[in-house]
């Protein structure tokens, strides 16, 4: 049910519904500054007309109806993402005690929705409990020291769990009972937040050092507690792992060794030292995980050329001042070393000696996740978003099928599946009259905001589908071969996540405060709010039989806010019945079928928070919310396994004003300790399975 509280109201400066503390550490200040997408983008031409067939159209069209109609998943293929969560849950299982009657819903989200709020805390339904699986700064490789705030060193920070965890992933841990392995991303650092009297306007080497091994990725088994869903993590498993802004990663696929990847310190154009700013991601069926680099332009001084621009690296010095201690982060010395970043990193977390590599045939831009299916015959088709105000939605197919099993020779062949296939960018186009769409949000004449679609191939290995540009090119300058070709400017595409159930696609479109704007694009059918702030969930339908793939349909599934507002849509559930949502973020399945959703901005005065939808049947659209975040946080990384939720708590503190004297949250520990960034499980206290 909707909860009846009145909302708090936002004091929120920043146009996207966070403080200038995230803009500054997170993005860059990429909202302060010009949108680089200034494209006119208006080719279309040959590579479109040779793209849409009108009977794929009318193909992938029908599916959608008839899955609408019936309510059930009219689309076929291997489910493998459902046989792994199916595979994930169910360790340790007791006989359940007597139990209350469970609140109404869908089957997964059976809970009584948590109401906004600003508690300081993550707030959970009644009858649910929670942990800190871990934290900031625990020790997980064999020698790390345990976390003193007062006596950070890089070193130790490099056996420690990594800052700002964002994506999590987990997976099964054969042979290990109640055992899973974590993954986790660390996006990026929160100096003022980490050192006691930092000075942003002179870091020392140390700091620098620290903040370097701070970023990047971590791998860590966690236990089960057999009566609940409780987690904690084992420290100094063989297979725990940390993964930094210094350690070196391969560059692999269609553009490894271009000139465009070549630096003074690797002539090769195939290894590079580091990740940086991992968003979300996503878990193959293979067993590895799929890692974004986001904002990278960040961390890059001195910008000069056309394609730094685009990419949104600025002219001068960085927040963050690396380039006074590695000269490779000043691109007037180094002009291609941004180049090796904005990739999306394949990590095998199995192989605790594997290099991680960075796949070039999924293109550059800034990756928010990746998140694979299987196409009917097997091979896996990746979804991307890039989140920029007016950047694009992106897939990938694979030419390769997946083999099965997990021998050797299967898992070898399987890490080369994302080197060989074809990138493509989205084009949308409404079906309801361009004068229909007034950019208030008001719903056309024929009641949905929804259309077709087409993907527009932009290469395929190392053919350039793109005039004017090689492959390599495209690969690299990937935002520039979207403009080419006309590509549709879109509010943010953040995570993109494909229902095991029905194979139809998610994309969380998180905001856009610039659309319609003058100079800007307006609003469009896909885009209809001008001056977007909560945000929309697109879903689309493709035709899995198909190996091309190239026509979808589309509708947009939720277009955010408060439901009082009359911009907003439920996929036609009745509003006074949901929860209000902003900004969605992250998103993941449950097995039942459920979209979860993260969302990162709250406009509507409450902490961020994560939400349960039905998709199918009669209680599609129905909103619920399940949990709240602390103070200043964003609420990332869900996972949803059937006896419990996974969140990373990000940025917890990070509010305008607040430093390591003067915190605005005391999350998770307390007053007198420092606020830290920490995973959280939450699991019903019945020991029941979630939302049943
Ligand atoms: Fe790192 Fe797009 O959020
Ligand atoms: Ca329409
Ligand atoms: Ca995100
Ligand atoms: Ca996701």
């Amino acid at each position: 049910m909707r909860n009846l509280l009145p909302l708090i109201s936002s004091h929120n400066a920043h146009p996207g519904g966070r403080s200038a503390l995230t803009c500054r550490f997170r993005c860059g200040d990429a909202c302060f500054k010009e949108t680089p997408n200034t494209s006119d983008n208006e080719y279309a031409g040959d590579i479109i007309a040779r793209a849409v067939s009108r009977r794929s159209m009318m193909r992938t069209a029908a599916v959608v109806t008839v899955a609408a109609a019936a309510g059930t998943a009219a689309l076929t293929g291997p489910n493998t993402p459902r046989a792994e969560a199916a595979a994930l849950a169910g360790h340790g299982h007791k006989p359940h005690p007597p139990h209350k009657p469970a609140p109404s819903g869908a089957r997964g989200l059976r809970f009584s929705p948590v109401a906004p709020n600003k508690n300081d805390k993550v707030t959970v339904p009644d009858g649910y409990g929670q942990n800190v699986v871990i934290r900031w700064g625990e020790p997980i490789l064999r020698g790390a020291p345990a976390f003193n705030p007062e006596k950070q060193t890089a070193k130790a920070q490099a056996g420690q769990f990594g800052y700002n965890n964002d994506f999590l992933s987990l997976l099964p841990l054969r042979g290990e009972r109640g055992r899973q392995v974590l993954v986790a991303n660390h996006e990026y650092t929160d100096e003022v937040l980490m050192f006691r009297g930092y000075d942003p306007a002179n870091p020392t080497r140390e700091q620098v050092e620290i903040a370097w091994a701070a970023h990047g990725l971590s791998v860590v088994v966690v236990q089960e507690e057999s009566r609940t869903g409780k987690l904690g993590a084992v420290t100094r498993h063989p297979l725990n792992r940390r993964l930094t802004a210094t350690s070196e990663f391969r560059v692999t696929g269609p553009a490894a060794g271009s000139p465009l990847l070549r630096t003074s310190a690797d002539r090769t154009g195939r290894k590079v030292l580091g990740t940086l700013n991992n968003c979300a991601g996503g878990t193959t069926p293979w067993g590895t995980t799929l890692h974004g680099e986001e904002n990278f332009n960040q961390y890059f001084a001195n910008g000069t050329t056309a394609m730094h621009k685009r990419y949104g690296i600025g002219s001068g010095a960085t927040e963050r001042k690396w380039e006074r201690f590695d000269r490779r982060f000043d691109l007037a010395k180094e002009p291609n070393e941004a180049n090796r970043f904005g990739w999306v990193v394949e990590l095998d977390p199995y192989d605790p000696d594997s290099t991680p590599r960075k796949r070039t045939a999924l293109g550059r831009f800034k990756h928010e996740a990746a998140e694979p299916r299987l196409t009917a015959d097997g091979r896996p088709v990746v979804y991307m978003g890039d989140d920029e105000k007016f950047d694009y939605l992106y897939k990938f197919v694979s030419s390769k099928q997946m083999k099965k099993g997990t021998s050797r020779a299967a898992r070898e062949h399987n890490l080369t599946l994302l080197d060989e296939g074809t990138l493509y960018v989205a084009k949308l186009t409404g079906d309801s009259p361009v004068a229909e769409i007034d950019g208030s949000g008001k719903l056309p004449n024929d009641g949905e905001f929804d259309g077709s679609g087409v993907w527009i191939p932009l290469a395929t290995g190392t053919t350039s589908h793109v005039p004017g540009m090689t492959a390599d090119e495209v690969y690299v300058y990937t935002r520039q071969a979207g403009d080419k070709v006309g590509a549709t400017k879109m509010d943010r595409p953040e995570d993109v996540e494909p229902s095991p159930r029905t194979g139809r696609v998610y994309v969380a479109l998180t905001n856009n405060s610039d659309r319609g704007k003058e100079g800007k694009a307006p609003a469009d059918e896909a885009n209809p709010r001008n001056g977007n702030k909560h945000g929309q969930v697109l879903e689309l339908a493709e035709n899995w039989d198909d190996p091309t793939g190239d026509g979808f349909a589309w509708r947009l599934f939720l277009v955010a806010g408060d439901p009082d507002d009359p911009s907003t849509y439920f996929a036609g559930f009745p509003k006074e019945r949901v929860s209000p949502i902003s900004c969605p973020d992250n998103v993941a399945f449950d097995a039942h079928g459920n979209l979860w959703i993260s969302t990162d901005g709250n406009q509507l005065g409450s902490h961020d928070g994560l939400f349960g939808v039905a998709t199918q049947g009669d209680r599609r659209g129905e909103l619920k919310q399940f949990l709240t975040v602390p103070t200043g946080a964003e609420t990332c990384g869900p996972v949803i396994q059937d006896r419990r939720v996974l969140v990373a708590v990000q940025h917890p503190g990070e509010v305008d004003g607040a430093s390591v004297e003067k915190p605005a949250s005391t999350w998770p520990d307390g007053p007198g300790k420092i606020v830290r960034p920490s995973v959280v499980a939450v699991w019903r206290k019945d020991g029941r399975d979630i939302g049943v």
